[in-house]
């Protein structure tokens, strides 16, 4: 479980935990993944945190290690960390090439490399899930953060395609504006507003509302679903 140090992301990995998963929490934050990690355990849940940056090569083949090492062979996969923070303060008219690709190594390379790192676990099991966050910006996004949640729509289907012979599921998951403290601090108070009146659901999502999709899509109940990504919006995107 990538970006768990904060937000959706320890979100999920409470979910997780409290459906009965061990989690490796992972996240560049070392920090926040401790304290994630000693929130599910003080919730009778079983976590461990682990340091990784997910767009070095290197760092994510070492958490696949350590994760086995540690936690035996993965078996659920949820590529959810990502530079999203103040992404808007970047228009493509005058983003530095420099911080572009820094955001495209995180937001995209990022899913690969961790799902590259834990394949080779989840064949060996004949049954996993991988999961990648995406965004309802792939479908309405008109920049540099919505050109990397795009892009990972391609990745969901294309390791769909590779792993489904294996008994493994890749899905999406866009959510709609969420309120985390990251998008809280990213998105112009005024602008929620104008969030609100474009969802047919009138009140703001939770990471509560993205956790039950979350483990829909790691379940058994979903397993001829594969290649897809679920909008969790609030019913804010209409569906082109
Ligand atoms: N909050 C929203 O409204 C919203 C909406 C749609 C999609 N999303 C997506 O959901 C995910 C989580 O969003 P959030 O609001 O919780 O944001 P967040 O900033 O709180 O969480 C992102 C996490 O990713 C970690 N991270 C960043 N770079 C990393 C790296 N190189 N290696 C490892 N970890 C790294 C951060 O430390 C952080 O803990 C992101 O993929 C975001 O794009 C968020």
């Amino acid at each position: 479980m990538t970006g768990a140090a904060a937000g959706i992301g320890r979100a999920y990995a409470i979910g997780l935990a409290r459906a009965g998963a061990a989690v490796a929490v992972a996240d560049i934050n070392e920090a926040g993944a401790k304290e994630t990690a000693a929130l599910i355990e003080a919730d009778s849940g079983h976590a461990v945190p682990f340091a990784v940056d997910i767009s070095d090569r290197a760092s994510t083949l070492r958490l696949g290690d350590a994760v086995r090492d540690q936690l035996g062979n993965a078996h659920i996969v949820v590529n959810n960390a990502a530079i999203f923070h103040k992404l808007e303060k970047h228009p493509l008219l005058t983003v530095d090439i420099g911080y572009w690709r820094n955001v495209f190594s995180v937001n995209l390379d990022g899913a690969l490399l961790v799902t590259q790192a834990f394949a080779p676990q989840l064949i060996s099991n004949g049954w996993g899930r991988v999961i990648v966050q995406t965004s309802t910006a792939a479908y309405t996004g008109p920049g540099m953060y919505g050109a990397t949640k795009l892009a990972l729509l391609a990745l969901i289907r294309g390791f769909a395609k590779e792993l489904g012979g294996y008994g493994v599921t890749v899905n999406g998951i866009a959510p709609g504006a969420t309120m985390t403290d990251a998008m809280l601090d990213t998105v112009p108070q005024e602008r929620l507003g104008e969030i609100l009146a474009a969802q047919v659901i009138k009140r703001h999502g939770s990471t509560d509302d993205l956790v039950g999709p979350l483990l829909f899509l790691c379940s058994d109940a979903a397993a001829w679903v594969t290649g897809q990504t679920l909008l969790v919006d609030g019913g804010a995107t209409p569906r082109l």
